[in-house]
């Protein structure tokens, strides 16, 4: 079975083909950091209009990719939320015009579910497992028993992780988007140097606060402004908290639930750091964590097209009367 998959949440177009919601005959990306990069964030308005000029280059590049046509697409999936509503709304009609003229059947995919599962393009990952979304818009922890079937365990009560990065990053004047820029700069840094707070807030508690840290490090460059090597300094410092964190919720998870796997995805699983990190810890307590490839990590079509395919295949079909969501907690339906 051949799945057609658009993803438009945020500030990327993407357009994928799947096979068996497992084989990745194309996988198409169009981002839109230098858009938004001056901004030092995503603009809504901005966003959608750029999903608009994009999706239909984006579509041609995925069925040219995948040397195929629409006729040879079996259904088609599309990100429904949660996410920014002119932004949703734009791979949401293009997939709805697809579905009618192909009379093909739509199925609307939750953006948590498409992160959760990209892995499965990659791997086979026996269930259950935790399942962790660190990315600009999302810090969540669920219990996965089955491609359809997540239980949600705790999720950040204010910034999300990446969101962290990005708003430290731009008050450090290092640009935008943050994650990769503070991991590179913190290379060369000593993440000892400032101990910065880890909010782990309740014992066992398995939400997450990241705003704190940001204000702390904010507070800490206003009383000791920093050279060069101190710059360095303060982003492994920084790094290093939210990664401590991250690496001991999912653990805790893990722990908790009694299962030997874990599964990191969203673009702050990207770092280098934090998968080191928990390949090591889990490692030592006989826990074993699978992470996406980086493009797979952050936000792809490819992810919605496997989610959309175990969707489609357990009968889920949306009518063209299908609305966007901006908010949608996954496994509360
Ligand atoms: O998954 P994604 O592409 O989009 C969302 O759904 O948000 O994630 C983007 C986020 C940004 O906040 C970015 O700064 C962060 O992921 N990120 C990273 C890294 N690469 C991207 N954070 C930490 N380390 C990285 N290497
Ligand atoms: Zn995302």
């Amino acid at each position: 079975m051949i799945v057609l998959a658009i993803e438009s949440s945020c500030d990327d177009t993407g357009a994928a083909l799947i096979e068996d919601g497992k084989r990745i005959l194309s996988n198409i990306l169009s981002s839109q950091d230098e858009v938004h990069k001056r901004y030092g964030g995503v603009v809504p308005e901005l966003a959608s209009r750029r999903h608009l000029e994009n999706i239909v280059p984006v579509l041609r590049g995925a069925l040219d990719e995948a040397h195929t046509s629409l006729d040879e697409v079996d259904g088609v999936a599309v990100t429904r939320g949660p996410g920014l509503v002119g932004s949703l709304l734009v791979g949401i009609m293009t997939a709805k015009a697809i579905a009618h003229a192909k009379a093909l059947p739509l199925v609307g995919v939750n953006h948590l579910m498409g992160h959760l599962l990209a892995i499965f393009a990659e791997q086979e990952v026996p269930f259950p497992f935790i399942g962790m979304v660190a990315s600009g818009g999302h810090t969540s922890l669920y219990l996965a028993e089955g491609f359809t079937a997540f239980r949600p365990l705790g999720s950040t009560r204010d910034d999300a992780a990446g969101e962290a990065f990005d708003k430290v990053a731009k008050y450090l004047g290092l640009g935008y988007p943050g994650g990769m820029v503070i991991e590179h700069l913190a290379r060369s840094g000593d993440p000892k140097a400032v101990s910065f707070p880890r909010a782990y807030l309740a014992k066992d508690s398995l939400d997450f606060s990241f705003s704190g840290i940001k204000t702390a490090v904010v507070n800490y460059v206003r009383a000791h402004p920093p050279s060069d090597d101190g710059m360095a300094d303060i982003a492994a410092s920084f790094q290093e908290a939210v990664v401590d964190v991250l690496v001991d919720k999912v653990i805790w998870a893990a722990q908790h639930h009694k299962v030997d796997r874990v599964v990191v995805s969203g673009g702050v699983a990207s770092n280098s750091h934090l998968r080191e990190r928990l390949q090591h810890e889990g490692e030592e307590l006989s826990i074993q964590a699978h992470f996406p490839s980086p493009f797979l990590c952050r936000d792809n079509a490819a992810m919605i097209g496997v989610a959309g395919y175990h969707l489609l295949n357990e009968g889920k079909r949306d009518g063209l009367d299908m609305s966007a969501l901006s908010r949608w907690p996954l496994g509360k339906d």
